[in-house]
């Protein structure tokens, strides 16, 4: 059995990420989306509010699991069985620090490959900031996000905003 991990901050899940777990899912038996901690990003949403979103966003797509892990992404592959990290590629902007993790996994867990997809060209520019950003600034983030999550997102926007 294929397993892949897809790890990332997901804050919040994008159109672009679902686009990856769904081609994805079709590639392994079982994909294994991991909602981690980037200690260099101060999220929006919580863990759970994240895997939440993740979930309403998967629904339909039934070898996915949506779960979150803390300590090094290496160890958590290992424990789900899986020998492939999954990533997505949207522009050469990424690749640096894309690069830098895969090297420094294959170094600490040299049985795991990461396996990249580009991005659709649809999704190319797209990322949890910007949606962000386009959120809080009152704009329509209907194209980047799942419909299922948007009413979520918005609310929480506004929540935010409110306490500020
Ligand atoms: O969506 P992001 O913010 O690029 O996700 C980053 C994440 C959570 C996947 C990354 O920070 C990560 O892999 N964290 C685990 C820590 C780890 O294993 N570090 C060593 C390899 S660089």
């Amino acid at each position: 059995m294929t397993v892949a991990v897809y790890p990332g901050s997901f804050d919040p899940v994008t159109l672009g990420h679902v686009d990856i777990i769904r081609r994805a899912a079709k590639m392994f038996d079982r994909v294994v989306v991991a909602v981690g901690i980037n200690m260099e990003k101060k999220p929006w949403f919580t863990v759970e509010e994240r895997k939440e979103l993740l979930r309403s966003a998967t629904n339909d797509i039934e070898n996915v699991e949506v779960v979150d892990f803390e300590g090094l992404l290496v160890d958590f592959a290992r424990q789900y069985g899986s020998c492939v990290i999954l990533k997505g590629l949207r522009a050469v902007s990424d690749f640096e620090y894309e690069f830098q993790m895969a090297l420094t996994n294959n170094k600490l867990a040299p049985e795991i490959e990461t396996v990249f997809l580009t991005t659709s060209a649809e999704n190319m520019y797209l990322s949890s900031s910007i949606v962000k950003q386009v959120g809080i600034l009152g704009g329509d983030i209907s194209p980047f996000v799942p419909q299922c999550v948007h009413d979520e997102i918005k609310s929480r926007i506004k929540q935010r905003s409110k306490t500020k």
